[in-house]
């Protein structure tokens, strides 16, 4: 099956937002990735409201919410209102968890766990009946072009087999390229988060690559 693919709107030129989104939506991605970043929860702050309203406007790609932000179920419905089609949530970051994947759901929103790379699986192994997404996160959250983290791999096989079991999409976010994506898929990984690596050079020639070794 062709990987899916949530291009990191964080990582894109600014400056040229119309353009990134149209080229992005022509090639063929599944997800906007939108990194929301309180300030609090992570060291830096991410994408706001305009951002979710210009993916709106220039194209018909659904958005992948990562909620970066202290006590998020404050923030949801403000979030789905802008049009949000998964909205990832992190525990730690979260007093109630369980209730907050419930209200997402209700909401008519995919919920999704983000897992820290620091997080074990023991720790959110409840909640995984109610996700329909888990993203595993391959760096610290905060930014983008940081290093991967190589003692998340064996995190990731267990979630492939987990994923299946439970039937939710299994997505990584944190310096994913190519070569990681022919890595991880045989692991279960079917969603990938890609930043930095997309926005170095030409996206639309990375993504056709992308689908072609991986047919
Ligand atoms: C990190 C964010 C990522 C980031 C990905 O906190 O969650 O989505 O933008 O960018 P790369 O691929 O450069 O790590
Ligand atoms: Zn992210």
């Amino acid at each position: 099956m062709r990987p899916k693919l949530h291009p990191s709107i964080l990582a894109a030129d600014h400056g040229d937002l119309k353009g990134e989104i149209s080229r992005l939506a022509a090639a063929g991605i599944d997800y906007f990735h939108i990194d929301v970043m309180d300030g609090d929860f992570v060291p830096n702050f991410g994408c706001g409201t305009e951002i979710l309203r210009a993916v709106q406007r220039n194209s018909s790609i659904p958005m992948d919410v990562h909620l970066m932000v202290n006590d998020p179920a404050r923030h949801i419905k403000f979030f789905r209102e802008l049009g949000a089609e998964i909205i990832s949530i992190h525990p730690e970051a979260d007093r109630h968890p369980a209730r907050t994947l419930a209200a997402i759901r209700e909401m008519g929103a995919t919920p999704g766990i983000a897992l820290n790379p620091g997080t074990s699986i023991e720790t959110i192994h409840e909640l995984l009946p109610l996700c329909g997404h888990v993203l595993a996160m391959t760096v610290n959250p905060g930014f983008y072009g940081q290093p991967f983290l190589d003692f998340t791999l064996p995190k990731l096989e267990k979630l492939g087999q987990l994923a299946e079991k439970h039937g939710f999409s299994l997505c990584v976010d944190g310096n994913i390229n190519p070569e990681r994506i022919c890595q991880l898929m045989p692991l279960g990984v079917t969603n990938f988060v890609i930043g930095t690596a997309l926005f170095r050079g030409d996206c639309e020639e990375m993504i056709q690559k992308i689908y072609e070794e991986n047919m």
